[in-house]
C-alpha cells in the first residue's frame, strides 16, 4: 500500500504566519506539522510516500525531509501546480506512483496519535472500497466534513462543511480508498469554489456502498485557525508528557 500526503494549499486562515512559509513547515510543538502524518504513516507501515506541494514551497520539503531516510521511508515528491486545486486534484497526482496498490492519504495539517496499522492491515485484504476516519467534535462551525452513521454502523451521508449538520461526527483528513480511486477522480467536477472536493470523491464510494467510516478519538485540523494551531501544539505536548507521541 502506498502513502500520499498533501501539504498544498494557500493556508490563508495562518495569514500572516503562512505569507512566506508553507504551512506544513509550521510549528506543532517540537516538530514541523508536516512531521505528524509522516510518523502516522511510519506507525502504519508504509514504505513508500508521496508528498505533494505547491510550486512554492516544493523545495523545502526537500530541504527538510530529504529522502526518507531518516524516517525509514522512501519519499517521492510531486508538484500541485494549483495549489487550490482541491484534495481530490492532489490525490490524482499519485496516479502513476500508486499503480496497481492501494492508497493511505493523510493531509499534511491533521495531527493525531491513533495508531492506523490494524485497519491498513484489514484495508490490504479488502477487495474494493474506501474507508474514512471521523470524530467526535462540535461540528457546527462549518469548518468540516460531516458524517451521518447509521444505527448500524454504516455511513448515511457525508456533506461538505455544511450549515446545519446532521451528526456531530466530523470528516478527519485521513483517506483510504482502492485502485480505482482515480477513475473517480476523472468523473469529477470542480464545486462552487472551484476544487476537485474529497467528499465528492468519497460520496462515489457511498453511492456505491463500498464506504466504511472508522472513528479515532482526538484529532486536530491544525490549519483551521491560529486557536487550533495552538490547541495543537498544546495537545501535543500533553501527549509526549504522556509518552502517547
Ligand atoms: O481536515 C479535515 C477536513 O479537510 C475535512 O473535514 C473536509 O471534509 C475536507 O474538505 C478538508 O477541509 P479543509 O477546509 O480543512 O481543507 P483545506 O483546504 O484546509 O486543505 C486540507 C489539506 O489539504 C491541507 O493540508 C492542504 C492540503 N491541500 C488542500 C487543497 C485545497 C492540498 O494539498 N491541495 C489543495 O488543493
Amino acid at each position: 500500500m502506498k502513502g500520499v500526503i498533501l501539504a498544498g494549499g494557500l493556508a490563508t486562515r495562518l495569514r500572516p504566519l503562512t505569507l512566506v512559509t508553507n504551512k506544513h513547515l509550521l510549528p506543532v510543538y517540537h516538530k514541523p506539522m508536516i512531521y505528524y502524518p509522516l510518523e502516522a504513516m511510519v506507525k502504519a507501515g508504509i514504505k513508500e510516500i508521496l508528498l505533494t506541494s505547491s510550486p512554492h514551497h516544493a523545495g523545502d520539503f526537500a530541504n527538510l525531509l530529504k529522502s526518507g531516510e531518516d524516517f525509514g521511508v522512501r519519499l517521492y515528491y510531486a508538484i500541485q501546480q494549483n495549489p487550490t486545486g482541491g484534495i481530490a486534484d492532489g490525490i490524482a497526482l499519485a496516479r502513476e506512483f500508486a499503480k496497481d496498490e492501494k492508497t493511505l492519504v493523510i493531509l499534511g495539517d491533521n495531527i493525531f496519535s491513533f495508531n492506523l496499522k490494524r485497519i491498513v492491515d484489514k484495508f490490504q485484504d479488502k477487495k474494493r472500497g474506501a474507508v474514512i476516519f471521523g470524530t467526535e467534535m462540535d461540528t457546527t462551525s462549518g469548518q468540516y466534513g460531516v458524517v451521518e452513521i447509521g444505527k448500524d454502523g454504516k455511513v448515511l451521508s457525508i456533506e461538505e462543511k455544511p450549515k446545519n449538520p446532521k451528526s456531530e461526527i466530523a470528516q478527519t483528513g485521513i483517506y483510504m480508498y482502492d485502485e480505482r480511486v482515480f477513475e473517480f477522480i476523472k468523473k469529477m467536477k470542480p464545486s462552487d469554489r472551484g476544487q476537485l472536493e474529497v467528499t465528492d470523491l468519497n460520496n462515489f464510494y457511498l453511492k456505491e456502498g463500498t464506504l466504511e467510516c472508522e472513528t479515532i478519538d482526538w484529532w486536530i485540523d491544525a490549519g483551521t485557525s491560529p486557536n487550533e494551531l495552538l490547541r495543537a501544539g498544546n495537545m501535543v505536548c500533553e501527549k509526549v508528557k504522556e509518552g502517547e507521541l
